[in-house]
């Protein structure tokens, strides 16, 4: 599969790396989607507890949306909320009048207003929440969205099940969270499988390399040795 850097991507719909506020995105991933290590790993040891964990998703997510001005978004797999608030300020500082439908089995009202407390509200006018599973979901809805991001349960059953429902009712892109190359192996992320199934005469896919190749890695990890990342589908015209 083609392989971009998220640098690279971004140069490609002509967003230069010093116009991205990089703290805008800080700001709500501490909220959203930062992340602690285990007492007693080696990382934890070395070079400290927190940790941001591919931040540059919100970023891609929130280009992506100013660039092709999308206007209805369909995100599978909430989970604390990072890429649906990213896209929400997208949304909200270009004067996009769109909506962000997230779906997840675990959405938890209390949670949901501990962030009503720290993010504007014109990011959640711009919200649909709902509580189901994806494949529930699909039964009861035919729309179609300009971008669907697949970020839900990672099992290959789970993964095609989204694929499936979804590939011929996104009208632009679609985004798959946690493709895997061989080398690197992790229990129920199987992605990977589903994906390099589908088919390059009808769509095009793009591996884009990208935590933390923008924030700063304290894992030290080289661009050449990240061997994961998400991927961008389109179709091929
Ligand atoms: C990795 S998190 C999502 C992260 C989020 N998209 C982001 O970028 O910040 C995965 C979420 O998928 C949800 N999930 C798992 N299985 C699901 C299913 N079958 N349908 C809908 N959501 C599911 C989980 O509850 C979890 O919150």
């Amino acid at each position: 599969m083609k392989k971009i850097h998220i640098l690279d991507k971004l140069k490609q719909w002509d967003i230069d790396i010093k116009e991205i506020p990089l703290g805008d995105f800080d700001q709500i991933g501490e909220f959203t989607a930062k992340k602690n290590r285990s007492p007693g790993t080696d990382l934890y040891n070395r070079v400290g507890c927190f940790f941001r964990p591919n931040y540059e998703r919100g970023i891609l997510i929130y280009y992506l949306i100013r660039k092709f001005e999308i206007n209805s978004m369909l995100e599978i797999g909430f989970g604390r909320g990072y890429s649906t608030f990213c896209a929400a300020k997208a949304m909200s500082d270009h004067g996009i009048d769109g909506k962000i439908t997230t779906v997840d089995t675990n959405l938890n009202d209390d949670f949901l207003n501990s962030l009503a407390q720290v993010f504007p509200k014109n990011w959640f006018d711009k919200i649909e929440f709902v509580k189901s599973t994806s494949d529930v979901f699909f039964k009861e809805n035919n729309k179609k969205y300009d971008f669907i991001y697949i970020d839900g349960d990672h099992t290959y059953d789970a993964v095609k099940n989204d694929w499936n429902n979804s590939k011929n009712i996104y009208n632009n892109f679609l985004l798959f969270d946690d493709y895997h190359l061989p080398t690197k192996t992790e229990k129920d992320i199987e992605c990977a499988m589903v994906i390099d199934d589908i088919d390059t005469e009808i769509f095009s896919k793009q591996l884009i390399i990208m935590d933390r190749r923008i924030f700063f890695d304290d894992r030290r990890v080289k661009d050449e040795d990240i061997d994961y990342g998400q991927v961008l589908v389109t179709r091929e015209t």
